[in-house]
């Protein structure tokens, strides 16, 4: 029998999850989400449940997964969902293809035709989407979201809470992408990229540092 599992997020990405949980084996039982205006709505036949705060105090040891982009945003709830008690499944679409040399973390997920190659690693928390290619021996650090279509190259150290816009490449050679960085969609990153750093183009160059809020 499926298991039940909520989404958390209930904007178009949640209905994504939604999707990606049903097809690895999960029975969607419900949304959450912090906008009230869209409780009582329903997502795919499926309600919005009320906001988060619920999920977190009503369903100890159920199964939870986040639909929310922002990588901070994110590793923040997914924190409050472990410590209530809650559980994060990886969700891994059956057509991604990961070596069985590489490691994918806690509570990541894994869009269809993605390939991770060997001894990559996936740091926990991180979303890969489809299409993405990750190269041997490169790691990816906790709270990270790669977009569709994306080429990493090999052997790269990407720090913590990197964003890499859809279809960007970030070529072998490079070494470190570092913490909080953003990658544009469409660049081509050719050179270490600093710590919250912006950059974008092809070849990529910053454009600012990121905000702090
Ligand atoms: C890189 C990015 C974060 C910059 O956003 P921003 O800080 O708001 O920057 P702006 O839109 O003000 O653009 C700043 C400059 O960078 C350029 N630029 C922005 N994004 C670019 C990109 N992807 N490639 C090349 N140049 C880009 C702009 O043309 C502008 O140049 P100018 O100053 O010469 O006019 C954003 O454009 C981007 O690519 N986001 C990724 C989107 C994505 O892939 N989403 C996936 C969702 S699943």
């Amino acid at each position: 029998m499926a298991k039940d599992i909520f989404i958390i997020g209930a904007g178009t990405y949640g209905a994504v999850i939604a999707d990606l949980a049903e097809v690895c084996g999960y029975s969607v039982s419900g949304f959450y989400d912090d906008d009230s205006s869209k409780v009582g709505k329903t997502i795919l036949g499926k309600r919005v449940l009320g906001k988060l705060d619920c999920a977190k105090d009503i369903h100890a040891k159920a199964n939870y997964a986040v639909a929310i982009g922002d990588n901070s945003v994110r590793i923040l709830k997914l924190k409050e969902i472990i410590e209530g008690n809650g559980k994060i499944p990886v969700l891994i679409h059956p057509k991604a293809e990961i070596s069985k040399y590489a490691r994918i973390g806690k509570a990541c997920i894994i869009h269809a035709l993605t390939y991770i190659w060997t001894e990559a690693e996936i740091g926990d928390f991180s979303i890969v989407s489809p299409e993405v290619i990750v190269a041997h021996h490169t790691k990816v650090g906790e709270g990270c979201f790669i977009a569709n279509g994306c080429r990493v190259g090999a052997g790269i150290n990407i720090a913590e809470r990197v964003f890499i816009g859809m279809g960007a490449t970030v070529m072998t050679g490079v070494k470190k992408i570092g913490r909080d960085a953003i990658i544009g969609a469409g660049s081509v990153v050719t050179k270490d990229v600093g710590t919250e750093s912006v950059v974008a183009g092809v070849p990529a160059k910053l454009v600012r540092k990121v905000d702090k809020v």
